[in-house]
């Protein structure tokens, strides 16, 4: 399958090679669609709201931001991973909204040059911090994002339903000085 590219591809330190990220579009959405009920089982995002996330994305004045990596080949591109982050007008937190490797290209660091990407994005918009909130049981995750920085600052009871599960939500600030406030009060 042939994608149309918004803007040139580029490869973030960090990448394997032969892999480039660039901004999702409009013709990653049924590739997503897909691999959402793959990876996120119970919890996939709906075709319309991945589609109406592009949309947002690709506004002429983007509240967020969507990327992918994919390998090129002779057969076309392939999307090895996506990930997702709001940053509204810059003025409180960026939430980290959705980020996944297929499991086949997983351990290379596409997952981490992603996340590189979109903290850049948020420090770039003045956001104070990023916050996400992970499964308690998702070792892997919770570990990518201690990683790049993130520290626990809570956990939302029951947050997910399929299976029903706490959050543990993490905090990374962009700030020096910005303190976190009460989980649950952070777009205050
Ligand atoms: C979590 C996830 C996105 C990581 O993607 P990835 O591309 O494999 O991650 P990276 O290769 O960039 O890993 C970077 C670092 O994260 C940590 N990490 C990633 N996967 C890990 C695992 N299975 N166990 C322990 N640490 C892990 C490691 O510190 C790793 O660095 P290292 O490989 O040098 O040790 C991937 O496992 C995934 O898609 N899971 C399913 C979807 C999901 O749970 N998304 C998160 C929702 S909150």
């Amino acid at each position: 399958m042939t994608r149309r590219r918004a803007r040139a591809p580029r490869e973030p330190a960090g990448l394997p090679a032969g892999t480039v990220m660039r901004p999702m579009t409009g013709s990653d959405v049924e590739t997503v669609v897909a691999l959402e009920r793959v990876l996120f089982p119970g919890e996939a995002w709906s075709r319309e709201l991945i589609a109406s996330e592009v949309a947002a994305s690709c506004a002429q004045v983007p509240d967020r931001r969507y990327l992918v990596v994919e390998r090129d080949s002779p057969q076309g591109p392939t999307l090895l991973g996506y990930s997702g982050l709001w940053f509204g007008d810059g003025k409180g937190d960026a939430d980290l909204l959705s980020i996944a490797t297929v499991l086949a290209a997983r351990r290379q660091g596409i997952a981490s040059a992603m996340l590189t990407e979109l903290v850049s994005t948020a420090r770039e918009a003045g956001c104070r911090a990023v916050l996400l909130e992970v499964r308690e049981s998702n070792l892997a995750a919770r570990s990518l994002y201690a990683r790049h920085g993130f520290e626990p600052i809570g956990t939302r009871r029951r947050y997910y339903l399929a299976p029903l599960e706490d959050a543990v939500v993490m905090r990374l600030p962009l700030q020096p000085g910005a303190q976190p406030g009460p989980v649950g009060a952070e777009h205050l």
